[in-house]
């Protein structure tokens, strides 16, 4: 199980798909002015799961895995039968591009740069096993749409199971065979780890045998010298201890889940979901990819950093840029400081910067999560935000809505 993430190469192979799915896309559209509208989504939703299957794979591709590498090989053959599927015909052009696609995988076999996370973590250098995860649980599961993590830590009142429960209970046989759920537990202790590990496969025995749930923890090492960090934005020495851990550990947590699927989405150790958040998730995000708008993430809940979707694509410059800035802010500020760096216009005002960093950080109503824990595992300081987008009446009726279809 490496660790390397980003590396140009399958950029590469993903920017080459992309030309090829654009090249497909012009292809069928000159080819068919008079069809309707709809069927030209219908092709372009088409696509867009296309691209995430080039994504998933991708993705996989970083596992280091032989039999995976195996299949993407054969994958440029199943791109000629989608395009035969699709009816169009194509030209020399694609053709050759399906073949440059097929030779690329044979030459990618180079070593891959590692994700540098040591300069930011220097007490890791010394030893690379101590990025590991110690992996407690898993199936394997690989190439789902959407991977969920799911942090926790040691607290004094608990909600995990019951949000492992609620999660599952709210997914039916398709939802789930197209996910994983990772748990990272954020301790140390050993004797504590194996307690809560085997606690949730004793009670949702069926996830945790079927593939869907899969239970990391970091290992002791990766942690820093907490006593040694800077005491940042003026707040206390326990809080900065606390803050900073949870930008680490969710680090960890995107690290492991990165190459596992097309979309991640983080959560928390105490939430309820509404039914069917899988599906209404991949087909907003298919649907945007579709229509072709750019987005870096989709919000399903208004809090924190709950229900929060992007690519796994994407995950990489969210990786770098906590664990950049981890002992400087909470993780949902940087999350924002991100999207700001990414979107805003310095020498415009600050409405100027929230329309462009709404038109990348796309909201979602209603929202799909939210909270029940009312105990934040610092020092279970009471905390009592709730999404307020959760429970309004026209979720049911969305919900029946989509239900029915
Ligand atoms: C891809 O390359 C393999 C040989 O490595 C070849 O057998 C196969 O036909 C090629 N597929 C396509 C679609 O060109
Ligand atoms: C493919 O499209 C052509 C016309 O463009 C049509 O004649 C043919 O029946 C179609 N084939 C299938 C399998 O839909
Ligand atoms: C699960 O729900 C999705 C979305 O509503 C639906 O497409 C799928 O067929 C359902 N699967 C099962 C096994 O009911």
């Amino acid at each position: 199980m490496g660790w390397t993430l980003q590396q140009p190469r399958s950029r590469h192979l993903l920017l080459l798909f992309m030309t090829f799915a654009l090249c497909v896309t012009v292809v069928f559209i000159s080819k068919s002015d008079s069809r309707d509208l709809y069927e030209h989504s219908t092709v372009a939703y088409k696509m867009a799961e296309m691209e995430m299957r080039v994504d998933q794979l991708t993705r996989l591709y970083e596992l280091k895995d032989n039999d995976v590498q195996d299949l993407i090989k054969r994958f440029s053959s199943v791109l000629k039968s989608i395009v035969k599927s699709l009816n169009v015909s194509v030209t020399d052009e694609i053709e050759s591009l399906i073949a440059t696609y097929n030779k690329s995988i044979e030459t990618i076999r180079s070593p891959m740069a590692n994700f540098d996370v040591f300069t930011f973590l220097p007490h890791l250098r010394s030893h690379k096993n101590y990025l590991r995860p110690l992996i407690l649980h898993s199936g394997n599961r690989n190439a789902v749409s959407i991977v969920f993590g799911v942090p926790t830590v040691r607290r004094q009142q608990t909600y995990l199971i019951q949000t492992l429960i609620n999660l599952v209970s709210n997914m039916n046989q398709t939802e789930q065979k197209d996910s994983l759920i990772v748990v990272m537990i954020g301790e140390t202790d050993q004797e504590y780890i194996k307690q809560v590990t085997e606690e949730i496969k004793s009670r949702l025995p069926e996830a945790a045998n079927s593939g869907l749930l899969d239970i990391i923890a970091p290992s002791p090492e990766y942690y820093p010298d907490f006593s040694k960090l800077r005491l940042t934005l003026g707040d206390s020495e326990d809080r900065v201890r606390w803050r900073s851990k949870q930008n680490l550990d969710f680090v960890f947590l995107m690290m492991y889940c990165q190459p596992k699927g097309s979309f991640y989405v983080q959560l928390e150790d105490d939430v309820v979901a509404k039914p069917q958040f899988h599906s209404i998730m991949k087909k907003t995000a298919l649907q945007k990819i579709a229509n072709g708008q750019q987005w870096f993430i989709l919000d399903f809940c208004r809090l924190g950093f709950i229900g929060k979707m992007m690519r796994c694509s994407d995950l990489p410059w969210l990786i770098q840029f906590i664990v950049m800035f981890y002992n400087d802010k909470p993780g949902d500020w940087l999350l924002d400081g991100m999207i700001g760096t990414k979107a805003c216009n310095l020498e415009k005002d600050d409405r100027d910067c929230r329309k462009r960093k709404n038109e990348i950080w796309v909201m979602y109503s209603p929202s799909l999560f939210q909270h029940i824990g009312t105990r934040s595992s610092l020092n279970g300081k009471i905390q009592l935000l709730k999404d307020s987008l959760f429970k309004k009446k026209i979720n049911v009726k969305r919900i029946n809505k989509i239900r029915s279809k």
